[in-house]
Parts: structure tokens; sequence; C-alpha cells
């Protein structure tokens, strides 16, 4: 635990997107066995944003009934951790700030290294509240993962946004100490300013994810804490749900463990139900494993969870949470699930289409058509700033 005061996750609510391409569309239009998805990297289908939406708009749909449930009174701060920024100078949470009506009162500040930065903004959130544990921290990760047509990474795309309260007596999951860090200089996966997809060497990612799985581990027991086998699950980052499979028998490995596949399935299974139907959505990726596991298994009361965030790059954390009693009442699986549900099934023609989609970077007007059913929505561009509204 973090000093006298237990912190953490207080809520934790998602959204994802309007539209929804399956594998099984993808591989009839590339000629490939949808058995390499659906069981090769543990992939059914993924999250397409609409024209309209972003992940201002999903961050915005995330958080709205945090805010709603619990006021804004005690949120002093919004942390938005993201790889898909909007702006190289504004944070996007600022829209975010507005949509929702946020007091002036609060600062405001964008986080990026990869996927990892989700796991920053939290660790951020949780010194803010430990500084002072009256207040509250509005952590958001929200991303578009894109790849180019074609390429090996295409199968996994996703895009969904994760918003949590922090904040001192936490209702859901307590974040203790210690938490076991790495960092290795490794162009595994990046995205220099002027691309809009992803270069990735697929094979290099693996392995450096898998490295950082043993330094984080390394680091995280040198620090004392807890043995593999109080963990009742683990949370992993999920770039395709097959990657924490990978990551969790690796981890045994690294332990002298016998990799046993029920204790895997045992260990990882319920976390991810979602990502499998939302793809990979970066920073929120850990956390919506997170939201799966909380919606979908049995009761976890007192449970130790263990995260391993992973951010190419690389940078990754491990740590602990521990699940608090009563927070089943609280959990929003109803509208993760209506969230998920909700998509609309596209072909593989509009997938195309939304993907090559770009706006004109002359500064003119240019409004946006209605797609979305969240309650923002990206109106349109008009001298080079974008204009969100509720929808
Ligand atoms: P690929 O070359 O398309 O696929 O790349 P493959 O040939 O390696 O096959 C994938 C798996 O499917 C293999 O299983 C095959 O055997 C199996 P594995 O050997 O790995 O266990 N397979 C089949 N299984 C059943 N029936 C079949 C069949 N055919 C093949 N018929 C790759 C796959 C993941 C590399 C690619 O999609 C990619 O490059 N993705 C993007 C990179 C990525 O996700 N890396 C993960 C680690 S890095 C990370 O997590 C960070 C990230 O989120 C970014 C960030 O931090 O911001 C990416």
């Amino acid at each position: 635990m973090s000093g006298e005061t237990a912190i953490g996750i207080h809520d934790l609510s998602i959204a994802t997107t309007r539209y929804v391409l399956t594998h099984a569309t993808l591989a009839a239009q590339i000629g490939s066995d949808v058995a390499k998805y659906e069981r090769g990297i543990g992939q059914v289908s993924m999250s397409v944003a609409a024209p309209d939406e972003d992940i201002v708009t999903m961050a915005a749909a995330a958080a709205e009934p945090i805010v709603a449930r619990h006021g804004a009174d005690r949120i002093r701060t919004v942390v938005f951790a993201t790889e898909t920024a909007v702006d190289q100078a504004k944070a996007a949470g600022i829209h975010v700030h507005s949509l929702l009506g946020l007091p002036s009162a609060t600062r405001v500040v964008e986080l990026k290294q990869a996927c990892y930065s989700g796991t920053a903004a939290l660790q951020f959130g949780i010194s803010l509240v430990h500084r002072d544990p009256a207040e509250q921290v509005l952590v958001i990760a929200s991303d578009v993962s894109k790849y180019d047509l074609g390429s090996p990474g295409e199968a996994t795309q996703g895009a969904a946004a994760v918003a949590m309260l922090v904040s001192a007596d936490p209702a859901l999951v307590r974040i203790e100490d210690p938490s076991g860090i790495f960092t290795a200089d490794i162009m595994d996966f990046w995205r220099p300013n002027y691309r809009t997809t992803a270069l990735v060497d697929g094979r290099e990612s693996i392995s450096a994810y898998l490295q950082a799985v043993e330094g984080t581990w390394k680091d995280y027991t040198e620090r004392g804490g807890h043995d593999l086998d109080e963990f009742r699950a683990f949370c992993y980052h999920q770039p395709f749900t097959k990657m924490a499979n990978k990551a969790h028998r690796h981890l045994l490995n690294y332990c002298g463990h016998e990799v046993d596949e029920a204790a895997v399935n045992r260990a990882i299974g319920h976390t991810t139900t979602y990502n499998a139907v939302i793809g990979n959505s970066y920073t929120a990726s850990m956390y919506v494993a997170l939201a799966s596991l909380l919606d979908n298994a049995d009761d976890l009361t007192d449970q130790a969870i263990g995260f391993l965030s992973y951010g190419s790059g690389a940078v990754a954390e491990f740590f602990a949470g521990t699940v608090v009693p009563g927070y089943r009442a609280l959990l929003r699986s109803r509208s993760h699930r209506e969230a998920i549900s909700r998509r609309q099934d596209i072909d593989y023609a509009r997938y195309r289409e939304i993907h090559e989609h770009s706006f004109p970077v002359d500064g003119g007007d240019y409004p946006v058509p209605r797609e979305t059913t969240g309650p923002f929505r990206l109106a349109g561009l008009s001298g080079h700033k974008r204009i969100y509204e509720p929808r």
C-alpha cells in the first residue's frame, strides 16, 4: 500500500467505437486462415473509430458516467495517457475537461510512452492523492491503434478508452507498493511524427515484451513484492490476447514453475474477454483487461491481482492491486457489455475507407458527418482547430 493511506481505483469505466471489423472479414479479404487470428493471436474482432470519433470522444464517453456518479468537486487533476495525440501542444484532456464541464481549478496534462503511459498516469494520480487524500484524480487512457493496410500489424488494431477515478479508500482496487520497473532502448514499435500508422518489428516486439516481463518481475521481487502463488489473476498489456498467454507462460517459466495450461488460463482467463473483441487499445489495453476481469470473474474480494504494463520503446512496470470488499455493487458490467455489443459490423470496403480517411490540412472548414452513437462527437475542423460537441 502507498504509505498508510489505501489509494487506488475508486471507479472504472470503458468506452469504445461505433464500428467493428471481424477477423473473419479481414481473413476473407486477404486470403488468410481465420484460425491464424482467432487461435493464433487470440483476436475475433477489432473496434474501428468512425470519422467523428477519436481519443477525445471515447475518453469523454468513458469519463462521463464517473463524473455523473461522484461529482467533480474533488477532481483537481486530469491525466490523459495516449500515443494517438490529436495535437502536438495542447493536452487532449482539456477537450474532455470542457465536454464534461469540469471546474477551472483543475490541472490537465497528457502523458506519452507508448502503451505504458496509462500506468504512468495511474502512478502519477496515486502520488497526488498520497500528497492530499482529499483530492481525486481522473486518469484517462485512450487510443486508436493503426497499422498499414496489408501489414502483419493490421490484425492487431483496435480502439478504446478507459477512465479511472483514483482516490483514497478506493471502492474497487487498492494499488500497492512496490512496483518493479524496467526500461531498455529498443526500437520494437514506434511512430515518427510524420506518420499516422505505427512501424513495428513484430518478432522483436514480442521478445522485448518478454524481456520486460523478466526485468520488472526481478525488480519487483528484489523490492519485496508478493510471491507468484499469492496472485489470483494477472492483467497483462494485451496487444493481442495471445500475448497475455505468452507472457504468463514466460513468467511461470522464469520463476521455475511448471507451465501448466490450466494454471495459465486460470490466471489470465477472464482478463481477455473484452480485448479479444476490441483489439489493441494501447494505453487502455491493460485496464480494459482489468474491467473484463472484474466484470466476468467470480468474487475476487481481497484477492491480489498482478499487473504487467508494457510500452514499446520500451518501458514496463509490474505492480499488485487488491480487490476491495463490496466492489461488485459498483461495477459497470452492463454498460461495458453494451458498449461492445452495440458496435455496428462493417465490411472490408467501409473499413478501408475509414482507414484511409484523413482531414485536409489547409485550415478550412470541414464538418464531419454524424456517425457515432456515443455521447460526444468530433463535429469538424475549422481554422486548424478540432471542434467537439455533445451528440
Ligand atoms: P504474423 O507474422 O502475421 O503472424 O505476425 P505469425 O505468422 O507470427 O502468426 C501468429 C501466430 O499465429 C503464431 O503463433 C502462429 O503459429 C499462429 P505463435 O508461434 O506466436 O504462438 N498461426 C496459427 N494458429 C492457428 N491456425 C493457423 C495459424 N497460422 C498461424 N492457421 C504479429 C503476428 C503479432 C507479430 C503481428 O500481428 C504484429 O506485428 N503485431 C503488432 C506488434 C505487436 O502487437 N507486438 C506485441 C508486443 S509489443 C506491444 O505489446 C506494444 C504495442 O502494444 C505498442 C505500444 O506499446 O504502444 C504493440
